[in-house]
C-alpha cells in the first residue's frame, strides 16, 4: 500500500511501508523527540548502529507494520518526516491486539501526516497482521496526540497517575484503544 500525500504547504509527500534505507530517517526522529523530553518516557537517544539495525531486523521478522511519511525532494535520513510503528504484544493470547507508537518530525507536525500514516497502520494492520483492536498510551498533558487519537476514535480506557517521573516532575499516562472494524466501518 502506497499513498500520495499533498500538504497544505504544497509539498507532495508519500506514505509507505519502511524499507531498510529509512532507518537513519526514523531513529533520528525518534531521537529528535527524547530531546525534545516532553512526549516519550525515554531519557536517553539511540546512537548504537547495531540497536538502530536490530530493531529493523525484528520488524522484517515479525512482519510488523511501520508506515513512514517520505519527502522525495529530501536528502535520506531528512527525507523521513514521520513513522507510525504497530508491533504486537509479547503475549500470546493477545496475537490479535496492535500496539501503536508515532512520531512526526517537529517541523512538519500540524499538517495531517500523522492521521495519514496512523490510517494507513491501521488498515495494514488488519489486512497483513490480522490485528482487531489497536491500544496506545500518551503522556495526559500531550493534547496534540489526545486530540489526534479521539479524532480517530481511539477511546480513553484508562490511566495511570504520576507513571512517569522525568526532569523532576511526574507524568500521568492515558491508555486507549481503537477496535478496528468500528474505525474502518467509521471511515470506509
Ligand atoms: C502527536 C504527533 C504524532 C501528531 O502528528 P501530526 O502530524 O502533528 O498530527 P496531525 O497534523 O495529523 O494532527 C494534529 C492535530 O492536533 C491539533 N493540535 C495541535 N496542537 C494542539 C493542542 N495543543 N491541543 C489540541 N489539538 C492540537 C491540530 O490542529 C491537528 O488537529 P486537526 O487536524 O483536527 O486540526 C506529532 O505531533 C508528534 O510527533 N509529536 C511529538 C511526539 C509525540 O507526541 N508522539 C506521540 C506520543 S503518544
Amino acid at each position: 500500500m502506497k499513498e500520495v500525500l499533498k500538504l497544505r504547504t504544497g509539498e507532495k509527500i508519500i506514505i509507505r511501508h519502511i524499507t531498510e534505507s529509512d532507518i537513519d530517517g526514523v531513529w533520528n526522529n525518534f531521537n529528535e523527540v527524547v530531546e525534545e523530553g516532553i512526549y516519550l518516557p525515554v531519557l536517553f537517544p539511540v546512537k548504537s548502529r547495531f540497536e538502530k539495525q536490530s530493531w529493523y531486523n525484528n520488524i522484517q521478522k515479525d512482519r510488523e507494520i511501520c508506515i513512514v511519511a517520505f519527502h522525495p525532494d529530501l536528502k535520506n535520513p531528512h527525507n523521513i518526516l514521520g513513522q507510525c510503528e504497530i508491533s504486537s504484544l509479547d503475549w500470546d493470547a493477545a496475537t490479535h491486539v496492535g500496539s501503536l507508537g508515532i512520531i512526526v518530525q517537529k517541523k512538519y507536525r500540524d499538517l495531517g501526516i500523522g492521521y495519514h500514516i496512523i490510517d494507513m497502520a491501521i488498515r495494514e494492520s488488519k489486512n497483513l497482521n490480522n490485528k482487531e483492536k489497536i491500544i496506545l498510551s500518551c503522556f495526559s498533558n500531550n493534547k496534540r496526540a489526545l486530540h489526534l487519537y479521539k479524532k480517530l476514535g481511539f477511546k480513553i480506557v484508562g490511566s495511570r497517575v504520576k507513571q512517569f517521573y522525568m526532569d523532576s516532575k511526574y507524568y500521568d499516562e492515558i491508555l486507549m484503544e481503537l477496535w478496528i472494524d468500528d474505525y474502518l466501518t467509521n471511515n470506509p
